[in-house]
């Protein structure tokens, strides 16, 4: 299954407002269309969403392979600027948009046709290289899983969220091919069901033991199921460890301390933002009201209710056991071992 795919003048995607219900997949040569995809979570996830965004600046710039540099260099900036204001949190929309860039200013002398060439290479050096990540994420994470382990993850980081086997997931999916007799738990994930809808659906087509859960029995399944340990992905990390990811992850990391259980993040290091010095400064999308008095289809609060929707929370860094990325495992204290990794 390929959540995007690059056509060569159209992207192919998979929506996931469909599932589980069916697989039904869009092909559009048009920006705009994946913009609005992106804002209502048709393709979502944040490592997917640095390829969507690689994908979309070849769609933004397409048309201007002809015409002169100045007007190619003029569509990539609007392109990027369209796509940088679909959504908020994810870092790696925004380090995607800024790599295409480096490679438009390193060539900026070539011609417009040679200049789209370069790009599209790179989006797909993205692509490809988002899948590398994934494996690696998924050997490095297998090692900390002991065999027979109970683990209870948050949202979708599968195939679905990434280029690859996904961030949380890939370890999951590697655990599981590595025979260590995992059984996992997921989270629902409200409002829009991330959990139930595409992690749930993952699992059942990997052939992993999975159990439903309601966000809110998380803290009675991690004690009366006795899980081992919590694994969650992330949308951007600051420098000093803080995670911003679905909102809800920050309560299973408040749930793992006071159960004296692990809890990690898995994560490219695409997602790290060492711009940024602590959580406190990430900017964190909120949602519509309509998502969650009206969700899926029914009203389940009063017109006119007031609704606070944060699409993300912030995990301080001293509650994450470890952040496991595709360069190894990175532990505690983080601004160390997040400034040598990402310095390499
Ligand atoms: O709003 P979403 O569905 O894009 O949120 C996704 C998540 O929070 C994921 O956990 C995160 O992006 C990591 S994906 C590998």
């Amino acid at each position: 299954m390929n959540s995007i795919e690059w056509l060569g003048d159209s992207v192919r995607f998979l929506d996931q407002t469909e599932l589980p219900l069916r697989e039904f997949y869009c092909e559009t040569p048009d920006l705009s269309i994946l913009n609005d995809a992106i804002v209502k979570l048709k393709v979502r996830g944040a490592p997917l969403l640095g390829i969507c965004a690689a994908y979309g600046l070849l769609l933004g710039i397409r048309s201007a392979r002809l015409s002169s540099v100045k007007i190619f260099e003029q569509c990539f900036e609007s392109s990027a600027q369209s796509i940088s204001a679909t959504r908020p949190t994810a870092k790696n929309l925004f380090w995607a948009v800024e790599r295409m860039r480096k490679i438009l200013r390193l060539n900026i002398h070539e011609t417009s046709s040679v200049l789209f060439e370069k790009l599209e290479d790179e989006a797909l050096a993205i692509h490809n290289e988002d899948r590398h990540m994934c494996e690696l994420i998924g050997k490095f994470g297998s090692e900390l899983i002991p065999s027979g382990a109970k683990i209870l993850t948050h949202c979708n980081t599968g195939a679905l969220a990434t280029g690859g086997i996904g961030t949380a997931f890939g370890v999951l999916l590697t655990a599981h091919r590595n025979e260590k007799n995992i059984q996992v738990y997921a989270d629902e994930t409200r409002p829009l069901l991330q959990g139930a809808r595409l992690t749930m659906w993952e699992l059942m087509n990997a052939g992993i033991p999975a159990t439903l859960i309601t966000d809110n029995s998380a803290a009675w399944t991690i004690k009366t199921k006795r899980i081992d340990l919590i694994i969650t992905g992330a949308d951007r990390i600051t420098a000093n460890g803080d995670s911003a990811n679905k909102i809800g992850t920050y309560n299973l990391a408040v749930l793992a301390k006071a159960h004296n259980i692990p809890f990690y993040i898995a994560a490219p290091t695409s997602t790290i933002d060492i711009s940024i010095a602590h959580g406190d400064s990430i900017t964190i999308e909120e949602r519509g009201a309509e998502e969650i008095v009206n969700g899926f289809g029914r009203q389940v609060a009063p017109n006119d209710t007031k609704v606070f929707a944060p699409a993300f929370d912030v995990t301080p860094n001293e509650l994450i056991t470890a952040i496991i990325t595709e360069q190894g495992v990175l532990r505690p204290p983080y601004g160390r071992s997040i400034e040598s990794t990402v310095a390499q």
